[in-house]
């Protein structure tokens, strides 16, 4: 299966994305994630790219390409993959069509998941990620079993990211309604657009977009 997911910050991509990477056994990339590994590792790419998300804009679409036509050739993608921030400018859905068309591959579905804005400040302000295994937490509905500790791993190292702060979520909210929404007209036309809603509990999302995939990806 090859799918994108899109939706404003905070809407619960990454969430979804890595409950149906592991179901459908296909990788999970996602462009934030790969950047922040750039910035950890304090990489070119990674110092200009901080310099942008930290204050909630976006990386210039030509760095995205790239990033993504190299990522796209691995062996890892021949069953299938799903990617969780990417494509977020018109210009970069045509570019990922060309590429997809360029080795005979197509979509079979674009999921949206829609949440009004109020709920995804309340969301991303309550948002911890584990710095060691970036297994991601809300204090309010998803807090760690013990305050403090990665239920995964054990690391004490429970950080918010930087561009969760009130002002910065702002401007990434506008960046969305401006630079990403026009993507929801874009892909309309072919037909495979699905909008959920995200405003429910992680698990009834999931099982609404399990259910709005095309019947050949359907789970048994
Ligand atoms: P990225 O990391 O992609 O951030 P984002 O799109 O803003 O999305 P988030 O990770 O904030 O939210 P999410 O929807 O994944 O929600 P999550 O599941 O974590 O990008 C970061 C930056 O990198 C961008 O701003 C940009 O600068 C740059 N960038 C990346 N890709 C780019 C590209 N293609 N082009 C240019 N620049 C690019 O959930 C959020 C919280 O809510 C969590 O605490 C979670 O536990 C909780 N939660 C999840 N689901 C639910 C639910 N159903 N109910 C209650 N709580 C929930």
């Amino acid at each position: 299966m090859r799918l994108i997911l899109i939706g404003p910050p905070g809407a619960g991509k990454g969430t979804q994305a890595r409950l149906l990477g592991e179901q459908f056994r296909i990788p999970h990339i996602s462009t934030g994630e790969m950047l922040r590994e750039e910035v950890q590792a304090q990489t070119e790419l990674g110092k200009k790219a901080q310099r942008l998300m930290s204050r909630g804009k976006l990386v210039p679409d030509a760095v995205m390409l790239d990033m993504i036509a190299v990522r796209l050739r691995l062996p890892d993608t021949a069953g299938g993959f799903l990617l969780d921030g990417f494509p977020r400018t018109v210009s970069q859905a045509v570019a990922l069509d060309s590429l997809l068309e360029k080795s005979d591959r197509e979509l079979d579905a674009i999921v949206a998941i829609i949440v009004e804005p109020e709920i995804l400040v309340n969301r991303l302000s309550a948002r911890r990620t584990c710095a060691d295994c970036n297994t991601v937490y809300n204090l309010v509905v998803k807090p760690p079993g013990k305050m403090g500790v990665c239920d995964v791993c054990g690391g004490t190292n429970l950080i918010q990211r930087d561009d969760d702060k009130p002002a910065t979520i702002r401007e990434r909210l506008r960046v969305y309604e401006k630079q990403t929404a026009p993507l929801l007209s874009y892909y309309l036309p072919s037909g495979r657009l699905r909008e959920i809603p995200g405003d429910d509990t992680v698990a009834a999302v999931q099982k609404n977009i399990l259910a709005a995939l095309p019947p050949a990806n359907q789970m048994d």
